[in-house]
């Protein structure tokens, strides 16, 4: 079918990262080292990024800072056209670096916070130190000129400082504060029962949000993703299936979600081996949900279809077993009481976190 051109681009430089957060949205099995990207590889694929229309590469990982040839990728991206922006937890990064992709044109940073008190911060993040480490960096990107987001991963221990987090984003010198609620695929799938707040937490949640927007307009913008489990109808993931961006992953796979290689049966194209524009076009992963000829009822016949796009294909396998099926989020779904019973069975109080032993 004709592709309409994507917005945006994810470039997942690299599996590694010296955190652990319980929620990574990266997948079980990691690229290695070994296996990814070479620059000339990327450079070549934010030229065809830019020439197929893509205005905004999100440069992220893992932790991106781990590759030494960031500020080169920086320079590449602004060579291409394309608006940049560093997604990064700060560790790794110092004032000379700073510096160094400031200079080659990186135009946006975000920087991740775990929570507001620094004890349980570094408990999630999995690294003694880190809080601490990222307010000095938070300084250091202000100092650079950088125009700074914040993001923070609501879940359940840390829920209970949204207004905490709002005022720490605007100390930072954040003019944005990200916060969205953990989602349930891969590491955030394994840790579902640690990170799912109650009910009446989550409801709380979205009604402080609310306060929040009021009591700070003019110092900072709030983006909010509400919890997917107590809504009533799904997100629209990725704002639909190859409708809008594209991830590649540190070796080259082009992804419609970070999440798509759960699904089975998906070919995914790799850029090694085709262009840009020929894999968001004509690459069978993509094609596998672009529009709605794949819906099933209830989506097929809802007059939501082109609203929600049927919510989340991945998370329709994760809990149904077929990723055609209606995302059972939603209240329509022939499948929503999984989520029901999953919504109010019990908590944990322990992680797994990569490449760790549990805590
Ligand atoms: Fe969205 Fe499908 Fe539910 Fe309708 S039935 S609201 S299209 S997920
Ligand atoms: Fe894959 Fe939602 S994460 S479609």
């Amino acid at each position: 079918m004709n592709a309409p051109a994507p917005f945006a681009l994810l470039a997942e430089l690299t599996h590694r990262c010296p955190l652990a957060c319980p929620y990574c949205s990266n997948p079980l099995e990691l690229d290695r080292k070994s296996d990814e990207l070479a620059i000339e590889d990327w450079v070549r694929v934010f030229n065809e990024a830019a020439e197929l229309g893509i205005l905004q590469l999100h440069l992220s990982g893992g932790e991106p800072a781990v590759r030494h040839d960031l500020a080169e990728l920086v320079t590449a991206a602004r060579e291409a056209g394309l608006y940049s922006n560093l997604i990064t937890s700060g560790i790794g990064l110092n004032e000379a670096r700073l510096g160094e992709l400031a200079a080659a044109g990186l135009d946006h940073l975000q920087l991740s916070i775990q929570d507001t008190e620094p004890e349980n911060a570094d408990r999630i993040a999995g690294l003694v130190g880190a809080h601490r480490r990222k307010r000095v960096f938070a300084g250091q990107v202000r100092a650079a000129g950088l125009p700074l987001t914040v993001n923070v991963v609501l879940h359940r221990s840390n829920i209970a400082r949204l207004g905490a987090m709002v005022e720490e984003a605007i100390a930072l010198g954040a003019r944005r504060i990200e916060l969205a609620h953990a989602q349930y695929y891969g590491w955030g799938e394994r840790n579902r029962a640690a990170l799912m707040p109650d009910r009446e937490a989550a409801l709380a949640a979205r009604d402080e949000v609310a306060e929040l927007r009021a009591r700070h307009a003019d110092a900072i913008t709030i983006d909010y993703v509400p919890p997917d489990y107590f809504a009533r109808y799904p997100k629209p993931c990725m704002n639909g299936w190859g409708r809008q961006s594209l991830n590649v992953t540190p070796s080259g796979l082009v992804l419609p979600c970070h999440a798509a290689q759960t699904i089975p049966g998906l070919e995914f194209w790799n850029v090694r081996e085709h262009g840009l524009a020929e894999i968001w076009r004509a690459s069978p992963a993509f094609e596998a949900f672009r529009g709605t000829e794949w819906m099933r009822e209830p989506c097929r016949s809802c007059e939501r279809r082109d609203i929600d796009h049927g919510g989340c294909r991945c998370q329709a396998l994760a809990l149904s077993g077929d990723a055609r099926n209606t995302d059972p989020v939603c209240s329509l779904s022939p499948h929503h009481g999984l989520v029901e019973e999953i919504a109010a069975a019990g908590r944990k109080d322990r992680y797994v976190m990569r490449g760790r032993p549990a805590r």
